[in-house]
């Protein structure tokens, strides 16, 4: 059953970053043992002050992920497709999404299953446009650099891009209109 993304388990974790103003980045280890290396080096701030560190572990991904999936489902471009045309599950679909980031950001061995395969099927139901790879993108590459900053948070958004346009060439063309004439 789908549903949307403000609901279910989709809280909404604020970050573990230092939220003060008046503090930079910290010296001592900060919360899952977590340590200071893992923050940023000078501290770069996303709105509000708050100081973004690397993507650490698991728990991040899912974090980033969760943050995507609101935006995408909310999204007047992409909410349609995620919603009335696959019908997402996002509790089934989640823990499959978050193996594939950890795959790709981690190198980790987590995910063995055909991504191109799942949006080839979707793109015979719905036209996968260019429009749509790129609200894609943006979504995620804002979702990342608002809650993370680093060389994974990095790796996170090049190999999306990439990802992203692997697929889209992939596909095949489909006709917007009507057949030309001859
Ligand atoms: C036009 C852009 C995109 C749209 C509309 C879209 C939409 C979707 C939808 C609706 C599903 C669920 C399909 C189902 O289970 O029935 C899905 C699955 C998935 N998407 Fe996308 N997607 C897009 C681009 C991307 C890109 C660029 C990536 C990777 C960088 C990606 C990664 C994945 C993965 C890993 C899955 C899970 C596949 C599996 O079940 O193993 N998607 N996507």
């Amino acid at each position: 059953m789908a549903h949307s993304a403000g609901t279910g388990k989709m809280t909404s974790t604020s970050t573990t970053s230092t939220s003060t103003t008046s503090t930079s980045t910290t010296n001592g280890p900060t919360t899952n043992g977590r340590t200071a290396t893992d923050t940023t080096t000078s501290g770069p701030a996303a709105g509000g002050g708050r100081v973004r560190r690397d993507i650490a572990d698991r728990d991040d991904i899912t974090e980033l992920v969760t943050a995507f999936y609101r935006r995408a489902f909310a999204d007047p471009l992409l909410g349609p497709v995620f919603v009335d045309v696959a019908k997402l599950d996002l509790d089934a679909h989640l823990p499959v999404i978050c193996d594939f980031w950890q795959a790709v950001i981690f190198r980790a061995g987590t995910y063995r299953r055909n991504a191109f395969g799942v949006h080839a099927d979707l793109h015979a139901r719905v036209p996968l446009t260019e429009d749509l790879f790129a609200r894609w993108l943006a979504l995620w590459t804002g979702t990342v650099d608002e809650l993370r900053h680093g060389p994974r948070a990095d790796r996170a958004k090049l190999q999306a891009g990439r990802i992203a346009e692997s697929m889209r060439r992939r596909l095949p063309d489909r006709p917007t209109g009507p057949d030309p004439v001859d």
